[in-house]
């Protein structure tokens, strides 16, 4: 038996679900995903054996981007229920062992929040525009955007406001899309309200937070031009970020059950990324290098090793992602000639090959979940949900795309509202005769729940089994075994052992007790390409 680490370090292994709450279940028939879907679905949540759900945001927003776009952080989108239903759905989850994890979005609010709505409506160097980023243009007119930079949903951060006189006035940065107007983090009121909304969901039982854009919130204040290599970036990474974070952590260790930090940092150098988890400031952070990585052994290794190597300075547990509400589903991407995943690759019609990309998701998914930290598991993973690529173009609602002018295929694609039962859509999401809110393709009846549950060959039951062997049987120490070189080979401790064939030949299984588990049936004591298998000594 594994030894079990202290109730308060669940974070160290934990296997965290993420819910895209407007595609999850749809309780109240309107064909959007909310809360009372959610609590209506916790049991499959505790029964797959996950121990934390983390939820996208669910505040009141005009869903510029999918929630991302805030304009109230201490509520409910009426979409989405009410704050009181939260609260219930916080309590009723840790009534069958599953911890809330709140998304918090620090970077940017909505163009309809209060603060921006009164900074628009005053004058230009008002104490209301000081808590964003206000300026004049450039040019004779100010008819230019006050620096080079790029949105990171592509073209040009800056939009410039009209004045109350109809004259074109100041212009806003917004490293999003247009509706998200960047804080001011220089501004200790944008600092002091951040710290209040923690409390305020740590108060309601949240275990922890997700942040947002979690390495972009600190600008160089002269909001100078790009130059490429130049150090410090003017907005991405900055050192002003950790003083932020250290206070954050301040108040998340002042709660009796510690609450959590987790970061979503993009931040390649490792080194510099390990900074953010450093013991007094975020407790874990998305590992989107091993995402990223393409399915190639040496790659993979190179993903495992570099992550292991940095956090282990510093303390931290690793985490292991696979996909989530941003990127191309894994099943999808898999099966692909290039199986990397990168934001800026993404094209309407690559051919794929969805059997040989479910097979290598098998693998991925043994893989990830025996590796030493915690893991995140994003909705729909678990049935093996393809990409969906042929949304029709109207439905389409992400920025990405709309903003690339129609080039990029966008994030709508793997965030289709689930198949739970049922031969055609809303396949149990909605009920019978309403429409989703992004339409279901045709062919998810084999992909249900219901159709996947009891089949020892779903992708289902083998997530079911991985995280209940992973309770029991996986944890201490990490080490490599020898292995050929397109094969994947570790142990942990108390002998159990993780072999993945990432090459095109079937491998010889080491000797061995017992199989705990596989992603494919070994065939004659061989382990196929593209399979992984679970493995204790006797
Ligand atoms: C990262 C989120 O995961 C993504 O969905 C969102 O569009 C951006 N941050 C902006 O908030």
């Amino acid at each position: 038996m594994a030894q079990q680490p202290e109730p308060s370090d669940w974070w160290r292994d934990a296997a965290i679900y993420q819910v895209y709450p407007r595609s999850f279940a749809d309780g109240g028939g309107d064909g959007t995903g909310d809360l009372a879907g959610v609590r209506s679905r916790l049991p499959y949540l505790a029964e797959l054996g996950v121990q934390a759900v983390w939820f996208n945001p669910w505040y009141p927003s005009p869903m510029a981007d999918g929630g991302y776009d805030v304009a109230d952080y201490r509520d409910v989108d009426p979409a989405f229920g009410t704050l009181a239903e939260a609260e219930k759905l916080i309590a009723e989850g840790l009534e069958l062992g599953l911890r809330t994890i709140v998304d918090i979005v620090p970077n940017h609010v909505s163009d309809a929040h209060p603060w921006f709505r009164a900074a628009l409506a005053a004058a230009p160097g008002s104490p209301e525009r000081d808590l964003f980023h206000f300026r004049p243009g450039r040019g004779a007119l100010g008819e230019l955007p006050p620096n080079d930079w790029k949105s990171e949903f592509g073209g040009c951060p800056w939009t410039r406001t009209v004045n109350a006189d109809g004259s074109p006035g100041e212009w806003y940065l917004h490293l999003f899309a247009v509706q998200q107007p960047d804080l001011n983090w220089a501004h200790p009121q944008v600092r002091s309200e951040h710290e209040s909304i923690l409390r305020f969901w740590f108060d309601r039982g949240a275990a922890g937070v997700r942040i947002d854009s979690a390495g972009l919130l600190a600008k160089d204040p002269a909001l100078p031009d790009f130059e490429p290599g130049r150090d410090p970036h003017p907005f991405v990474d900055r050192d002003e970020l950790h003083g932020i974070y250290r206070s954050w952590r301040a108040i998340a260790d002042s709660y009796a059950e510690p609450r959590v930090l987790i970061g979503e940092i993009w931040v390649s150098d490792t080194e510099r990324f390990a900074r953010y988890l450093r013991p007094d400031e975020l407790h874990t952070a998305f590992n989107f290098d091993f995402l990223a990585r393409p399915w190639e052994p040496f790659q993979l290794r190179a993903s495992i090793d570099a992550t292991l190597a940095a956090h282990a300075p510093v303390g931290a547990p690793a985490t292991w992602v696979l996909c989530n509400h941003d990127v191309t589903r894994t099943v999808t991407r898999y099966g692909r000639a290039d199986t990397r995943f990168d934001f800026a690759a993404k094209a309407f019609g690559t051919p794929t090959d969805l059997p040989l990309g479910r097979r290598r998701a098998r693998a991925a998914a043994l893989l990830s979940l025996a590796l030493p930290g915690s893991v995140y598991l994003y909705q729909g993973e678990e049935l093996g949900l393809p990409e969906v690529e042929d949304l029709p173009p109207e439905r389409l609602q992400d920025p990405m795309h709309l903003r690339s002018g129609g080039t990029d295929p966008g994030r709508d694609g793997c965030r289709v509202p689930l198949p739970w039962s049922g031969s055609e859509p809303p396949y149990g999401f909605a009920p019978a005769g309403v429409e989703p809110w992004l339409p279901q393709p045709a062919g998810w009846g084999a992909l249900t729940v219901e159709a996947q549950s009891g089949d020892p060959d779903s992708m289902l039951e083998l997530y079911r089994s991985a995280l209940r062997i992973r309770r029991s049987a996986v944890a201490g120490e990490f080490a490599w075994l020898p292995s050929g070189r397109e094969v994947l080979a570790f142990r942990r401790a108390g002998g159990f052992s993780c072999l993945v064939n990432l090459g095109g030949e079937p491998v010889a299984l080491p000797p061995h007790g017992a199989v705990l588990l596989a992603s494919g049936p070994p065939a004659g004591g061989l382990l196929p390409p593209d399979t992984a298998v679970w493995l204790q000594d006797s």
